[in-house]
């Protein structure tokens, strides 16, 4: 038994923030941000702005997570109902990979079950930051090949706008608000055209767990509400550990990707990752320059868009391959 992405779907609040935008009230400006990061446009759930007294102020609609996560699930499932037969009950499980919920409890997974319709399925959350969609994306390959369940709704959705400080120019530059989402089925044959998951290593590296936080759920007035970062530590982190575990991933199959789609954090980091793992830039597609960093949600995101724009082909090998709080990071190689 293996398992195979049968379909995709995504979503971006319309809020668009650029670089200029943001460089009105904040002290920086386009071009560092693009030279330090490739980034020149986030999209995000409510607009930052500043008040009388230029404290930053942000105004967010009910459950901007789960909006989004429900349109990106449902763009998914639209897909796989329209080119593969998929019903709603067909759907056994919901895996949501996200860190910056509406609430506490109930999962996000459970509150999609009921609005999507899918009357079988179970459904639960995974917090791991940015690696949060490789790791649900290992758990329904698992379950798949166990035979456990047959077709798992993996989402990767953020709105880590929130938990943003805005005096923070090192992150608030960053991150942006998204969700991606793919329908993942089993297919016993694995015979037609190859296609399916071929692999999947994560890995944890608590020693660095501070260089990435985001304490905004536990706040109080000794931790402050909000995402604190060491950014030369997790670049140093990313550029080392990401070409590390795709080489594990790839270890003894002789195998070269098409294509890799690697977390949208920095385009300097996945540049560096490029050269070490000595393949061209062309191989990188990249949306973080539209988008930012949207975490568990920019690795399905960009799946998405390539999926739908046609970019990728029929037996094409690609690499997936993600870092971030945790520290965590992991891959996953798989034949379109
Ligand atoms: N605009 C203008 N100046 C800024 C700035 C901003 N948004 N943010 C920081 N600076 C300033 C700093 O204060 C510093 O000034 P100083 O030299 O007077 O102290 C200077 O720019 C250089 O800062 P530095 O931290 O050395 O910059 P950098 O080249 O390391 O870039 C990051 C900072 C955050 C862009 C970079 O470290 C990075 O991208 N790291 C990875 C982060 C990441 O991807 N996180 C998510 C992982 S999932």
């Amino acid at each position: 038994m293996i398992s195979k992405i049968i379909a995709t779907g995504s979503c971006v609040p319309d809020i668009c923030l650029t670089n200029e935008a943001l460089s009105q009230w904040m002290e920086t400006s386009d071009e560092w941000i693009r030279s330090r990061t490739g980034i020149g446009a986030r999209r995000l759930a409510a607009m930052p702005e500043p008040d009388a007294n230029g404290c930053i102020r942000t105004h967010y609609g009910d459950s901007p997570l789960f909006t989004l996560a429900r349109e990106a699930a449902k763009r998914a499932l639209s897909m796989a109902e329209a080119q593969k037969g998929l019903a709603p009950e067909d759907v056994d499980l919901i895996l949501v990979a996200t860190s910056s919920h509406d609430e506490l409890f109930p999962a996000l997974a459970c509150r999609l079950q009921e609005a999507l319709g899918l009357s079988r399925a179970a459904g639960y959350d995974i917090v791991l930051a940015c690696t949060g969609f490789l790791a649900a994306l290992q758990m329904a390959d698992a379950y798949i090949r166990a035979g456990v369940y047959r077709t798992v709704l993996v989402i990767g959705a953020e709105v880590l706008s929130r938990f943003v400080d805005w005096e923070d120019r090192d992150t608030a530059i960053l991150f942006g608000d998204g969700a991606g989402a793919v329908v993942m089925s089993a297919d016993p044959g694995h015979t037609e055209d190859g296609a399916g998951i071929l692999g999947t290593v994560l890995h944890a590296d608590g020693a660095g767990a501070d260089a990435l936080t985001g304490r905004a759920m536990y706040w109080n007035e000794r931790m402050p509400a909000a995402i604190r970062m060491d950014g030369r530590a997790v670049f140093s982190f990313a550029v080392r550990r990401v070409p590390e575990v795709i080489r594990e991933l790839l270890a003894g199959e002789g195998l070269r990707p098409d294509l890799y789609l690697l977390h949208q954090a920095n385009y300097r980091i996945i540049e560096t990752i490029a050269k070490k793992l000595q393949e061209p830039m062309e191989k990188f597609p990249h949306n973080l320059e539209r988008f930012g960093n949207t975490s568990a949600a920019s690795i399905p995101l960009l799946m998405d868009e390539l999926n739908r724009s046609g970019s990728l082909k029929k037996g094409q090998l690609l690499c997936l391959a993600g870092f971030g709080a945790g520290l965590s990071y992991g891959a996953a190689l798989l034949r379109w």
